[in-house]
């Protein structure tokens, strides 16, 4: 039985009202503490976990009151029943007030005790439970305001708990939207350097031209434009992260400036005869393939593993699908909230489209698309008509299920994929020459053959 594992303390200075209590309750069940020096008693509860106190009003000592406003401190969550010989409604109130569960006045039936008790203890129980669960549900389904509940995800924050105390370069990659930002802010604030500093450099924002002197900064009279010296973003970075965004758009002669930072520790302005050494952690990104860039030179392949030393791979949401409604309704939630709407809830129709969408554009284009249902719905629920006609195109309309449908020769689904192809482009023969694998003469045949 359960109450085999409740823990009671009775506290009451009349031995005898005490020691009879304890009788009847460990014949219950329970196990039960008495004491009749409520000082006692409070050391004990400060010691020890019970699941429920029984306390006397009147009292030597600390009084029943004081007792109950002390207990409520240190053991918050467990009830206090109190029993009072003089059950003047006043006293009672105000136990009730400051936090007891019940009371229970002299002469009392034991059953009548024992029915509070038990309510009391299945009270603490279920509250118990909810903050087990409330718990589970935000280490589970949430992680620094990163949504999901996948495998995936949460193999990701495993890893950045275990990696954010740690000095180790990081390099995120992943498709564009998939959450490679908010990775690096998780990392960065639950790390030992969250004091200080996160800068973020969008390596592709800032033209070829500046980056360098953003980063490394310069003396005076450096160049011409160099008016008076400037402290680089390297150094503005020390003893925090420096967020180094789309890192592959970096020119390749500052990859090997970097590199040196890296290894040396050590940054030189532009101008400056002097080095100055620097403490960064460089958390970068990349939505593209660096092996391939390698390959191709335009990427250094040491300055690749300086960067790595942790990787982290970004799933995109199609690889994980379970997450989709959780991050329906976060969007939903806030957006509501950021526009003053009464949305609440998406209708089942509209999530079965979410579910079957392919979400090329990942979190960032589930967002976007949340964000206008919200500015168009009329309702308290997003329905399908709230949605952008991209997500319309299904499985069942899916070209290979038409094509299976139809019975089409290879020659028809080769006509029909080209077709696609080119609404998709736009129309751009090269491009959509490229996707096929054909050169722009082929293309052209075979479009005259259409
Ligand atoms: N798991 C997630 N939970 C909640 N919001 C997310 C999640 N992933 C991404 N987002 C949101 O989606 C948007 C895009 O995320 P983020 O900027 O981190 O993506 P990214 O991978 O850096 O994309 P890009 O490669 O295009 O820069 C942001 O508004 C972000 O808050
Ligand atoms: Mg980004």
């Amino acid at each position: 039985m359960r109450e085999g594992n409740d823990r009671i303390l009775i506290v009451d200075d009349d031995l005898e009202m005490g020691g009879l209590l304890s009788e009847v309750l460990q014949e219950e069940g329970f196990h039960v503490s008495t004491t009749g020096d409520s000082l006692e008693a409070l050391s004990l509860l400060k010691r020890e976990e019970f699941d429920l106190l029984i306390t006397d009003l009147k009292m030597k000592g600390l009084k029943g009151l004081d007792l109950l406003e002390e207990a409520k401190r240190v053991a918050p969550t467990t009830p206090v029943i109190i029993i009072t010989a003089f059950g003047t409604i006043e006293s009672a109130i105000k136990a009730m007030k400051m936090g007891a569960y019940d009371y229970i006045t002299k002469p009392f039936q034991m059953d009548e005790l024992i029915l509070t008790l038990r309510k009391a203890l299945e009270t603490r129980q279920l509250r118990k439970e909810v903050i087990r669960l409330r718990k589970e549900v935000e280490s589970r389904y949430q992680f620094h305001q990163i949504i999901g509940k996948s495998p995936s995800m949460q193999k990701i924050y495993d890893l950045i708990e275990r990696i954010c105390d740690t000095p180790s370069n990081v390099l995120i990659t992943g498709e564009s939207g998939t959450g490679k930002e908010l990775v690096a802010k998780a990392i960065h604030y639950n790390g030992i350097r969250k004091e200080g500093p996160f800068i973020a450099v969008n390596c592709a924002a800032i033209p070829e031209a500046l980056l360098e002197s953003e980063l490394f900064g310069y003396k005076k009279g450096a160049f011409t434009d160099a008016k008076s010296d400037k402290k680089g973003l390297l150094f503005e970075a020390n003893e925090g992260t420096l967020f180094l965004d789309e890192i592959t758009e970096m020119p390749i002669s500052l990859q090997a400036k970097l590199l040196r930072v890296i290894e040396e520790r050590e940054v030189r302005p532009l101008g400056d005869t002097n080095s100055y050494s620097v403490d960064i952690r460089i958390i970068s990104t990349s939505n593209r393939d660096i092996p391939t860039l390698i390959q191709q030179g335009r990427f250094r392949e040491d300055l690749y593993y300086r960067l790595k030393v942790i990787d982290i791979e970004m799933p995109p949401l199609r690889d994980r699908r379970e997450d989709i409604p959780l991050l329906v309704q976060h969007f939903i939630k806030k957006f509501n909230q950021e526009m003053k709407k009464n949305v609440s809830s998406i209708s089942e129709e509209a999530l079965r489209i979410f579910l079957n969408y392919s979400w090329p554009g990942n979190v960032r284009e589930l967002e976007n698309v949340i964000q206008r249902a919200i500015t168009l719905s009329q309702r308290e629920e997003i329905i399908p008509e709230d949605l952008p006609s991209a997500l319309f195109l299904k499985e069942e309309e899916s070209l290979f299920m038409k094509a299976f449908e139809k019975k089409f020769t290879l020659d028809q689904l080769e006509r029909e994929y080209i077709k696609r192809v080119l609404i998709e482009t736009g129309g751009n023969k090269s491009k959509a020459a490229e996707i096929l694998g054909l050169d722009r003469k082929t293309l052209y045949r075979k479009l005259q053959e259409l």
